[in-house]
């Protein structure tokens, strides 16, 4: 199998932790590298958060870049009350074995589209759009070399999680989001829409627990520290995954072409996705086979999984 180089540009943030151990533990996927933005938490934490689980896998010769301290208008948001202080829900993992590169992530980015030009790189974006318009902002010859963005991002037809109709990635950044749903590149939005569908329950967790694997075991225990915050829910959803499941999985997504801008005014609506038949059109996921995604992920981090 030809596994799809990527990197990953993400918070983490819990479920972005999920989704990373599940990316470095797939054969369909090779992480090029990974890079931060400050989103769930500050940058200086999701940065240290990416060389944990890189040390805690044994991945540590992958590069990490910093990205991103904050949006591109200079304020930000954080979600600490579901992340916990540290990001990670205070879930034990090693320091990181090597520092960050010394580029910028959007720097990197663009070294790595520029290194390899006829080899196919998607980012797979897990949190605000702020490094990946950066790159469109400032190598706009290389970012038209990428292959697909992935993000998790928005809220289609449900409710937000930020704002009525917002969601926190794309509200923490409305206007780095707009112009890369502008930007022409081959987008694959993954909306709350069907976030909310891709769920870990208690038997889930313990399922994942007993594969008896490293990212197995982590996984759980990061979905523990996330039931933590919110001990009267019965399931929690898996965001940040989704956009792994996607890149590996197309099939398992219904996707639906749709012309997005983003509401970038200043009241409650800031984030929300705007249907505007100027803007260019971009893929976004509306249903997902969630039995299927959840087999996936859990084979994967098990080290068991057929692709
Ligand atoms: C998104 O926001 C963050 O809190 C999660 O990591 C995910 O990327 C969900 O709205
Ligand atoms: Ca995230």
């Amino acid at each position: 199998m030809n596994a799809r180089r990527v990197i990953i540009d993400t918070d983490p943030g819990l479920d972005d932790a999920i989704a990373i151990l599940f990316a470095l533990a797939s054969p369909a996927l090779s992480v090029a590298a990974i890079t931060t933005v400050a989103g769930n938490i500050g940058l200086t934490r999701t940065t240290a958060n990416a060389g944990r689980l890189l040390a805690a896998t044994g991945h540590e010769a992958i590069p990490v870049a910093a990205g991103a301290d904050r949006p591109l208008d200079g304020q930000g948001i954080t979600e600490e009350a579901i992340h916990g202080e540290d990001g990670l829900g205070g879930v034990f993992l090693p320091e990181p074995v090597r520092a960050p590169a010394e580029l910028p992530a959007h720097h990197l980015m663009a070294q790595l589209l520029d290194d390899h030009p006829g080899d196919c790189l998607d980012i797979l974006a897990l949190g605000p759009l702020t490094n990946v318009a950066l790159l469109l902002a400032e190598f706009p010859a290389a970012a038209r070399r990428l292959g697909r963005i992935i993000a998790m991002g928005g809220a289609v037809e449900v409710r937000g999680n930020v704002g009525p109709r917002s969601e926190f990635n794309i509200a923490c950044d409305p206007e780095a989001a707009a112009r890369v749903f502008a930007s022409g590149l081959d987008v694959t939005l993954i909306p709350l829409d069907v976030t909310r569908k891709v769920r870990a329950d208690a038997v889930y967790l313990e399922r994942l627990r007993a594969s008896g694997t490293t990212s197995g075991i982590l996984a759980a225990d990061l979905i523990a520290a996330y039931f933590a915050g919110e001990a009267d829910r019965t399931s929690r959803p898996l965001h940040d995954p989704c956009v792994m499941l996607q890149a590996v999985r197309q099939d398992l997504f219904s996707i639906r072409r749709l012309r997005l801008d983003v509401d970038c005014s200043r009241n409650e609506d800031r984030g929300t996705l705007l249907s505007s038949a100027s803007a260019a059109e971009i893929g976004v996921a509306m249903d997902v086979d969630a039995s299927g995604a959840l087999e996936l992920l859990a084979t994967t981090l098990a080290g068991t999984a057929e692709t």
